[in-house]
Parts: C-alpha cells; structure tokens; sequence
C-alpha cells in the first residue's frame, strides 16, 4: 500500500525513531509499504518516520529508473565506519522542490538487520554512502536543510513561504 510522504514542517519528522525490538509480519508490512511508496514516489531513499511510522526502518535503491532493481531493507541501522567527504546535491520526498549541496562522509559501513532479523553489514560509496547516511539522518528527526548553513536555510524558508502564499493566493 502507497502511503502518504509527511512533507516539512511536519513535526512529525523531528522525532526520534524507536529501534525495532521484534521483527514481525507487521514490520515486513511496513517494509513493503515503505519500498512501494519510495519507487512509486519516486526516490532512492525512505525511512518509516516519513509516512509517520516512528520505527527505526529505512528503505533504499539506487540503481536508477534503467537498472534492475537493488532494494536494501536496514532495520536498526547504524553507522559503524565512516571516511572521506563529498559535497553533492541531495534532495528529499519530505522536502519537495528542493535541493541543496550538503558535506557527507564518502564512504560508510553500515551495520543493521535485514526483513529476516539476520545481521547485515554494508560497505557503501557514492550515492549509496549518500543516501545511508540521509535516511538515517531521518530516524534521528534530522533532514538535510539541517546541515546546511544558517544562511542557506534561512534562504530555503523564505522560499517555502513564498510558495505557501503563492498556492494562499496572497501577492
Ligand atoms: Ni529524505
């Protein structure tokens, strides 16, 4: 099932997800919903408390819209090793029509559980590094605009408000 992507500033996706202590049939439903909502939105990256579930689950492919799809399913993932910087674009479901350069490791490992409860480790670089590191941000009610400057998000909000009373029909 498609669910809806929470989109800022809902408050919502400033909370701190709860690791999953028991994987269920209710958690590989989320799974499910989560990797369904991502490829129909579409995106390479969704985490539960972006459809307002506040569990710590996030979905992830980047093989792009030609590939074969490479869903990986991280259930409590965490960080373990990181190195490197890059500084490349990024933008997000929850924050649409938006996208700034943000300063992220270049290469992560990631340890977590997969859908089977069985202990998965991965090493990633690129958009892959990139993106485990945007969606955990999101378990922790970080986003992007977090990272960037006061000046540049101070930008971003008069942006969104501008729009806001564009749609408002205000001049
Ligand atoms: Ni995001």
């Amino acid at each position: 099932m498609i669910r809806t992507i929470l989109t800022y500033p809902n408050p919502e996706l400033k909370k701190k997800s709860a690791a999953v202590t028991i994987i269920t049939d209710a958690t590989r439903d989320l799974v499910r919903d989560m990797a369904e909502t991502m490829y129909d939105a579409p995106g390479v990256g969704l985490a539960a408390p972006q459809i307002g579930v506040h569990q710590r689950v996030i979905v992830i492919d980047v093989s792009g819209r030609d590939e074969q799809p490479d869903l990986i399913v991280a259930i409590n993932p965490a960080i373990i090793h990181a190195e490197g910087e890059t500084y490349e674009e990024e933008g997000c479901l929850s924050v649409p029509q938006y996208a700034a350069n943000v300063r992220r490791h270049a290469q992560v490992v990631v340890k977590g559980l997969d859908p089977e409860g069985n202990e998965q480790t991965w090493r990633a670089e690129g958009l892959l590094a990139i993106a485990f590191q945007h969606e955990i941000d999101h378990l922790d009610g970080i986003l992007f605009i977090d990272h960037l400057s006061p000046l540049k998000r101070d930008l971003f909000k008069r942006k969104l408000r501008k729009s806001a009373e564009t749609a408002a029909g205000t001049p």
